[in-house]
């Protein structure tokens, strides 16, 4: 098979205290920058895709065949798995039938004992065809795909029923947001991580809302029982910079510096450096 689940790569970085990077994919440049970044540094890497993100890339399948067949004609040897990014209940029915090898149920909106009942669900059907899952209790905080939640921390006591499912790996909010973090930020809330990884017993921790934690926080939470750290608004913010700067220095209007090629080269190259740089501070370098 050439793309894996993501229980047996978590499994590792959470015994080797390392995290697995999770790079949300929003096109064809994405996806083969993040490949590129990651055969390059050797380390296993979650490629994930919101709803939203899939839809615009032209649905599911699309995705799957993108990552696959990138997959093949770059030749890439380090492990990858395709993870379904904050799923609904359909959402992750639909990528399981489409080809994912791993999604995410976030039930977290629902009412606790509904989210208990449907995660099960998600994990039963999943589980029985080799795909791995992770579930959300409680919220994590800004705005992804047009979603905002409240940012509370979670419940220890809900992990541990959401664990006791037999889910993969668990995303629980600990005070980290999706976008960009305010300056007032408080920053990670090692206490309640405390509390969570008790609580699950040795479960895999999942960190959304990966991009701008400084590197202390992340090594700190990573040595606390965080496998897998996600990262999206990075990777666009470097991205836009250096487009943002080819443009401003008049570079597409020199030669054929309007070709798709060069236009979006700057902003490729940036992804490529900046995922490298965080896959050096996720510890996963050589893990592969
Ligand atoms: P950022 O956009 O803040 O990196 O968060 C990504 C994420 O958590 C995706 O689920």
């Amino acid at each position: 098979m050439v793309l894996v689940s993501a229980k047996e790569m978590i499994e590792k970085a959470h015994e080797g205290h390392y995290a697995i990077p999770a790079f949300n994919t929003n096109n064809l440049e994405w996806t083969k920058c993040i490949l590129q970044a990651c055969e390059e540094a050797k380390s296993p890497v979650i490629i994930q895709a919101s709803e939203g993100a899939a839809k615009y890339m032209g649905g599911y399948k699309m995705v799957v065949d993108l990552v696959k067949d990138l997959h093949d004609s770059m030749g890439i040897t380090v492990p990858v798995a395709l993870h379904l990014d904050h799923g609904s209940y359909e959402g992750a029915k639909a990528c399981i039938e489409a080809g994912f090898t791993s999604v995410m149920f976030d039930g977290s909106h629902y009412d606790f004992e509904e989210n208990l009942e449907k995660s099960k669900d998600i994990i039963s059907l999943a589980h029985s065809l080799g795909i791995s899952v992770e579930c959300e209790v409680g919220g994590i905080g800004g705005t992804e795909d047009g979603v905002t939640s409240n940012g509370e921390l979670a419940d220890p006591n809900e992990c541990a029923q959401i664990a006791g499912l037999g889910v993969d790996f668990l995303a629980a909010g600990i005070g980290n947001i999706h976008g960009k973090y305010p300056e007032n930020w408080a920053g990670l809330n090692f206490e309640r991580l405390d509390e969570i990884d008790k609580a699950v017993n040795g479960k895999p921790l999942v960190l959304h809302g990966g991009s701008g934690i400084p590197f202390d926080q992340v090594a700190k939470a990573i040595e606390m029982g965080v496998s897998k750290i996600n990262v999206n608004t990075e990777l666009q913010l470097v991205f836009a910079a250096a487009t943002r700067k080819y443009v401003e220095e008049g570079k597409d209007l020199e030669g054929k510096g309007y070709d798709p090629r060069k236009l979006l080269k700057p902003g490729c190259d940036a992804i490529v450096e900046k995922a490298k740089e965080l896959i050096k501070a996720f510890g996963s370098e050589n893990k592969a």
